[in-house]
């Protein structure tokens, strides 16, 4: 197996990459000055395993309709019970090209126009969208700073189920933006006062295979078949191996119920035909990825490491948040004294560096910024040089 080169430098202008060729699109700039840390999509290449897979199912040349094969699902399992020490059943698995579509998809079947949905903020600006888009209200549960890393607060939380009576929670593990991967209590916690109050969770697992080496990953189906009635696991090899326009994602619901009602739901959308590409990618990465895997997060944790101690040195205003998975930093900006909109002016103007701002992940996100550590450390060199000039 050839091992991959993470500190690679590959040009992805004009590949129509949302990250790189879309970056400028509300913004007067020259997208060749600025360095885009922003969308989570990584710049390595993917496993030479997935890449040779792809070579030989585009050369058989003929792509008609494909349904998802026993080699998907199996290698699917395989990767779980290797991988998380998760046992995984393929009656469970329902699956649609994307999680967020899957999403959606749920809160319309969940939920009604009007009711609650509750996400912990900062959340994922995806689940706005498909929140209020689908004219769901947007219940913010803020997730409580500290030393060790964000907590979820536990107490507001009963206050807005009782008050709500919310029939969905959005979680997500790890979680997007501050990289916390929840414990087994955290979350047993969590089911408990959620069964209490009828609440079905619904648990983003998108990032669970890019944990840090002193991070665990918990799933919400560890938790033991007592908890099953009542919550939904999404998963999907786009973020682990970077196949994100590779669209394919699992909806794994024990619930036959809750299960068969989203499998009708996706077939009265058409949803039931899948991308024979992606097919082929996902089950080449499940099947043959764990040595790609154990490099990247080897090069993703140095990557995080270095990065902090250089913010620690060159950059002493910037806090990074503890985080125990993803390649996601959060950073807090506050201390610069900036609103979001004059940092945001600085980050260009100044450091040259597209992120993520924290505003967008709701209101507990304002004076945040997220980078993506997802490449190789060259840009992460260039982005401290960018952010030590919004001070000289
Ligand atoms: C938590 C989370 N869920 C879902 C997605 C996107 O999933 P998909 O591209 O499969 O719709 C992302 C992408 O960043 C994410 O961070």
């Amino acid at each position: 197996m050839k091992l991959p080169d993470f500190n690679q430098m590959i040009d992805r202008h004009n590949t129509s990459s949302v990250k790189w060729d879309f970056l400028n699109r509300d913004l007067p700039l020259n997208k060749a000055d600025l360095l885009p840390m922003w969308v989570s999509d990584f710049d390595f290449q993917c496993p030479e395993e997935v890449l040779q897979t792809l070579y030989s199912r585009i050369d058989h040349g003929i792509f008609g309709y494909s349904e998802r094969d026993d080699h998907y699902y199996q290698s699917a399992i395989d990767w779980f019970s290797r991988r998380h020490k998760l046992t995984l059943y393929r009656d469970w698995f329902t699956s649609i090209e994307g999680v967020v579509p899957g999403l959606a998809l749920l809160i319309q079947m969940l939920s009604k126009p009007g009711e609650g949905i509750v996400v912990q903020g900062p959340y994922y600006a995806s689940f706005a969208k498909i929140i209020t888009m689908n004219s769901r209200m947007m219940i913010e549960n803020p997730l409580l700073e500290s030393q060790e890393g964000y907590k979820i607060d536990y107490d507001h939380l009963e206050q807005i189920l009782e008050q709500h009576r919310p029939p969905l929670l959005l979680l997500c593990n790890p979680h997007n933006p501050t990289g916390r991967c929840w414990d087994s209590d955290e979350l047993l916690q969590l089911l408990m006062l959620c069964k209490r109050y009828g609440t079905t969770v619904i648990s983003d697992e998108i990032w669970a295979d890019l944990i840090l080496p002193w991070g665990k990953f918990t799933s919400i189906l560890h938790l033991g078949s007592e908890w099953h009635s009542n919550v939904i696991a999404a998963t999907s090899t786009s973020k682990t191996f970077g196949l994100s326009s590779l669209r394919i994602s699992n909806f794994l619901i024990p619930n036959p119920e809750l299960r068969h009602a989203f499998i009708d739901r996706l077939n009265a959308h058409g949803l039931d035909v899948f991308n024979a590409l992606s097919m082929a990618a996902a089950t080449a990465a499940y099947q043959h990825g764990d040595i790609w895997l154990d490099e990247l997060q080897h090069y993703l944790a140095e990557n995080r490491c270095w990065f902090e101690q250089a913010l620690t040195s060159a950059v002493p205003w910037c806090r990074m948040t503890k985080a125990e998975g993803t390649y996601l930093a959060w950073l807090d900006c506050r201390d610069l004294g900036l609103d979001d909109a004059a940092l945001q002016q600085a980050l260009l103007q100044k450091a040259k560096l597209v992120v993520s701002m924290g505003w967008g992940f709701g209101d507990s996100g304002k004076g945040f910024i997220r980078i993506n550590l997802g490449c190789p450390r060259q840009y992460l060199e260039k982005a401290i040089t960018g952010l030590a000039q919004l001070t000289s």
